[in-house]
C-alpha cells in the first residue's frame, strides 16, 4: 500500500539518511530541512533528469546559473517589493497571526477586493480569529516575503545596502535575455532553463519540505512570438506532464488544473498547475504559467523605469521589425517534485503471516492504544478521531493491516500517547520480519543503482571479486556500492527500503564461470548473469 501519511515518508527519511532536521544539534531550526547522503542523490538526480529533458534534449533551449544577489532594482521593477506580500493580522485574545486574505475567503465565501475591503471586515467584527474565535483582531498589514540582507562590511541603516535573497530564480532569466539571445545567436522560439535557490519568508511552511523557506526550484521561460503563445503554453503543459510520468509517477495521482481567474498572479494571463497528490491531498507540484511580455517590459527603460540600462526586445529578421517576446514559464519546485517522487514511490505490504500469539499481543495493544487516544484530555478533537478510528479498523484487521500501522506509529501525535512506545516496540519487531517497504523509484532517480554483496563475508575470494566487480560498476560510470554487513535477505531489504533497483550476489558459483546472481527490486526476480555483461546491461536499461 502506498504511504498513508507524510508522516511515514518523514520517518523514513530520517531513519534511512534521505532527509535530516536541520541544525538539530541545537534543537533545530523550524521548517528547515539538510538532504542526507540518500536524499542528495536523489534530488540530485531529478535535477539531473530534468536538465537533460529540457535543455540537453531540446534544440531550443539554454541554460543559466545566475547570481542568488541581484541588484534590489530587479524586485523593484519586477513588482516583487511592492506586492510580494501576504497581508496578515493578529489576534489580540491568542497571539495567532493568520493571512487576513484566508480568513475573509473562509468566513464570507469570496475573495475580498484588496486590503481595504479586508479592513473594513474587521473593523466591522465580521471576521474572527480562526484558531479561538475571538474578533477582536488587529488592522491587516501587508508582510513582504523576501528576505533581506546588505552587502557590505558596514550595515549603515539607510538601506543604501540593501539586496534580497531571490525569492524565485526567474528574475535572472529575465534580465539575461539579450545576454543569452546576442551570445547564442538565438532565435524564436527560445527558452532559458535555470536550477537554484530561492528564498520565502513564508508564514505557514509545513508539510515536510512541500512548503520550506529556503528552497530550490528547476524554472524554465520560453520566449515566443506574440500570438504563439498559447500554442507554446499547450506545449509546455504536455511536456511537463510526460516529464513525470516518463519518470514513473502514478497517471492518477496528476492532474492538470486550470488556476481561476482570482488566483492568477498579476503577471499572468494564463496559469495552469500541476498537482500531485500527496497523502495530505492534491497540492501544486509545479505552475505552468503565460507571464506574457510583462516581465522584458518591466525590465526595459521607460517612462515607468527610468532606472534600466536599455531594452529587453527582440528583432525579428521575417517581420523586420522589433517587439518584445511573451514568454511562458514552466515553473518547478526540485524539493516539492523529490517529495512527489518520494511519495509515489513508497510500498509497503505484509510478506509473511506472524504467529498467531504475537499478532494477538500486538492487538490487544494496538486496542489498548485506542482507549487511552479516547482518554485523552486536552487533544484536538479532530486529532483524536481520526487516531482512534485508525488505530481501531488497524486492531480490528491484523495483520493484515502491520504495513498502515508502521504509519501510525510514524505519527507524530500518536507519538504523544505513552502506550504507543510499547505499540512501537511490539509492532517494529513484527514489522522486521514479516513486511517489505519499497522504493519504486525509477531508476535513473534511484540514489543507488545496484548494490553488490558477497554472499559469504569471511570468503576473502567471495569479498575480493564483489568489491572488483563494485569498483568495475563504479568506472562504468554507475552509482554502485558494496555491502557484507548483513546476511543477503537483510541485505536485499535495506536496499529495497532505499529504492536501489537492482542488487548483485557473488557465490562460489561466480568463482567458478564468472556468472554472479542480478535480482530486480521491483519484481524480486533473480537471473544469473555473465559478470561482463552486467556493467552494459545496467546501462542501457538507465537510458
Ligand atoms: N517564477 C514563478 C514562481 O516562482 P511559484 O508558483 O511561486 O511561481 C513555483 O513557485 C514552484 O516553486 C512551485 O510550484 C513549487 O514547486 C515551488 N515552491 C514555491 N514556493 C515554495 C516553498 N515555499 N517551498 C518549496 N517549494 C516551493
Amino acid at each position: 500500500m502506498p504511504a498513508s501519511s507524510l508522516e511515514t515518508i518523514v520517518s523514513l527519511c530520517k531513519r534511512r539518511g534521505f532527509v535530516f532536521p536541520s541544525s538539530s544539534v541545537y534543537g533545530g531550526l523550524g521548517s528547515t530541512w539538510d538532504y542526507g547522503p540518500l536524499g542528495v542523490e536523489l534530488k540530485n538526480n531529478v535535477k539531473r533528469a530534468w536538465w537533460r529533458s529540457v535543455v540537453h534534449e531540446r534544440d531550443d533551449m539554454e541554460g543559466l546559473d545566475a547570481a542568488i544577489l541581484m541588484n534590489r532594482l530587479v524586485w523593484k521593477y519586477s513588482g516583487h517589493e511592492a506586492t510580494f506580500s501576504d497581508p496578515m493580522t493578529d489576534c489580540r485574545a491568542c497571539k495567532a497571526r493568520p493571512r487576513a486574505d484566508h480568513v475573509f475567503v473562509a468566513q464570507k465565501g469570496r475573495d475580498p477586493k484588496g486590503l481595504v475591503e479586508i479592513n473594513a471586515a474587521i473593523a466591522a467584527k465580521e471576521l474572527s480569529c480562526p484558531k479561538c474565535g475571538s474578533k477582536d483582531l488587529t488592522e491587516a498589514r501587508p508582510f513582504n516575503l523576501m528576505f533581506r540582507t546588505s552587502v557590505g562590511p558596514v550595515d549603515t541603516g539607510d538601506e543604501s545596502g540593501l539586496v534580497y535573497l531571490r525569492p524565485e530564480t526567474a528574475q535572472g532569466m529575465f534580465v539575461n535575455f539579450g545576454n543569452v539571445l546576442d551570445t547564442m545567436r538565438r532565435k524564436l522560439p527560445f527558452g532559458i532553463a535555470q536550477v537554484g535557490k530561492a528564498f520565502r519568508n513564508e508564514i505557514t511552511p509545513g508539510n515536510f519540505t512541500f512548503r520550506t523557506r529556503e528552497f530550490e526550484q528547476m524554472e524554465i521561460e520560453y520566449f515566443v512570438r506574440p500570438g504563439e503563445d498559447e500554442a507554446a503554453h499547450e506545449m509546455w503543459i504536455a511536456e511537463r506532464k510526460k516529464w513525470y510520468l516518463d519518470l514513473g509517477m502514478r497517471a492518477d495521482r496528476l492532474r492538470v488544473r486550470e488556476q481561476e481567474k482570482h488566483e492568477l498572479a498579476h503577471y499572468a494571463k494564463r496559469c495552469v498547475d500541476l498537482e500531485y497528490l500527496f497523502p495530505m491531498g492534491w497540492s501544486e507540484l509545479e505552475g505552468i504559467a503565460n507571464r506574457t511580455d510583462f516581465d522584458l517590459k518591466a525590465h526595459s527603460r521607460s517612462p515607468e523605469n527610468p532606472d534600466a540600462v536599455g531594452e529587453l526586445r527582440y528583432f525579428d529578421q521575417e517581420q523586420k521589425k522589433h517587439y518584445v517576446p511573451y514568454v511562458i514559464e514552466p515553473s518547478a519546485g526540485a524539493d516539492r517534485g523529490t517529495l512527489a517522487f518520494l511519495c509515489d514511490a513508497y510500498e509497503d505490504s505484509l510478506v509473511k503471516e506472524p504467529p498467531a500469539e504475537d499478532t494477538a499481543k500486538l492487538r490487544e495493544l494496538v486496542e489498548s492504544f485506542a482507549r487511552s487516544v479516547a482518554r485523552r484530555e486536552g487533544m484536538d478533537a479532530d486529532v483524536k478521531q481520526r487516531l482512534q478510528a485508525a488505530a481501531e479498523s488497524i486492531a480490528a484487521g491484523l495483520p493484515g493491516t502491520l504495513p498502515t500501522l508502521i504509519g501510525l506509529m510514524d505519527d507524530a501525535e500518536a507519538s504523544k500517547i505513552e502506550v504507543m512506545k510499547k505499540v512501537r516496540g511490539v509492532g517494529e519487531k513484527i514489522a522486521e520480519e514479516h513486511t517489505r517497504t519499497v522504493l519504486h523509484l525509477h531508476p535513473r532517480l534511484a540514489p543507488l543503482t545496484v548494490a553488490v554483496f558477497p554472499l559469504k563475508r569471511n570468503e576473502p575470494r567471495l569479498v575480493e571479486l564483489a568489491r572488483g566487480i563494485k569498483r568495475d560498476l563504479q568506472r562504468a560510470g554507475l552509482r554502485a556500492v558494496y555491502d557484507d554487513t548483513g546476511a543477503i535477505g537483510k541485505l536485499y531489504r535495506r536496499q529495497d527500503e532505499i529504492g536501489t533497483p537492482w542488487c548483485i550476489t557473488v557465490d562460489f558459483q561466480s568463482l567458478e564461470d564468472k556468472t554472479v546472481t542480478l535480482r530486480d527490486r521491483d519484481s524480486m526476480q533473480q537471473e544469473r548473469a555473465p559478470l561482463d555483461e552486467i556493467g552494459p546491461t545496467l546501462l542501457a536499461r538507465l537510458r
